[in-house]
């Protein structure tokens, strides 16, 4: 995780953010510090990376790569605001002792490739190239499922799914072309479904450990379905993060060793 101690909104890069709209980059820092300590609660070990002057988004950690294996597939920033990120992050895994794999591709991490049991659910159309896909398959050995986003709000695959264990997913249907609906029907057919209230408050944008899942507290609809599957939501409230088109997900890169 990257603490947001250079949280800004000073550009647009996903319809969320208004770079004319007031943001705090207080309440941004003291909002992910419930998140962190909402994970000590869950008994999750939380690395921190440094963060950096002048780039507002690295609080995203869940974009500087993709970590299975203990092998980072790095992050390659759609737009240029963000590419500096990307070799912070492979420099962090590479000290943390990671074995690093420089992208050929576009893609931003985590936030369009999610492990779900043996399979990477991968998003495309908005940032991650689906060249990328390929990449990431090859090197971690796992079948890579293309999934097709439709809805600008919903630019990454972690704004519109979430994983919520090896075998089943939480997602919003309307973010996905028809046939990725088809694909995601068929291989989970006791998907946890979420509308477009959940949505818009990013309530997809939620980490799981299987059992516990933590997502945003505005998400009510979310929260009951989740319940009613047998799960245990988490609610924390990291709204000032929305501003830039963020949530728990999104500051959270998974370190599979
Ligand atoms: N402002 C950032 C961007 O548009 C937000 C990234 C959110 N991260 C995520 N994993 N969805 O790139």
């Amino acid at each position: 995780m990257c603490r947001p101690t250079y949280f800004a909104v000073t550009y647009r890069i996903n319809p969320w953010m208004d770079p004319s709209a007031p943001y705090d980059t207080s309440l941004a820092i003291s909002q992910w510090e419930t998140l962190v300590q909402a994970y000590d609660q869950l008994g999750h070990k939380v690395e921190f990376i440094d963060p950096l002057p002048g780039l507002p988004d690295m609080v995203f950690a869940a974009n500087g790569g993709t970590v299975i294996d203990g092998k980072m597939y790095t992050a390659q920033f759609r737009h240029a605001e963000r590419a500096d990120e990307a070799p912070a992050y492979r420099d962090w895994a590479e000290r943390a002792g990671f074995e690093v794999q420089e992208a050929k591709h576009v893609n931003e991490g985590e936030g369009d490739l999610l492990l779900a049991g043996e399979f990477l659910l991968a998003g495309t159309g908005f940032r991650t190239a689906h060249a990328a896909h390929l990449e990431a398959q090859e090197l971690f050995g796992r079948p890579a499922i293309a999934l097709q986003l439709v809805d600008p709000r919903f630019y990454h695959l972690d704004t519109a799914l979430t994983v919520l264990s090896q075998n089943n997913i939480a997602y919003l249907p309307e973010a996905f072309s028809p046939g990725s609906q088809q694909i995601l029907r068929k291989l989970f057919p006791d998907a946890v479904i979420a509308n477009e209230e959940d949505g818009v408050v990013l309530g997809l944008n939620a980490v799981s450990d299987g059992h516990n899942v933590v997502l945003p507290v505005q998400a009510k609809h979310l929260q009951q379905a989740l319940k009613d599957s047998g799960y245990n939501p988490i609610p924390v409230d990291v709204s000032e993060l929305r501003l830039a088109g963020g949530g728990p997900k999104c500051c959270t890169l998974e370190l599979r060793s």
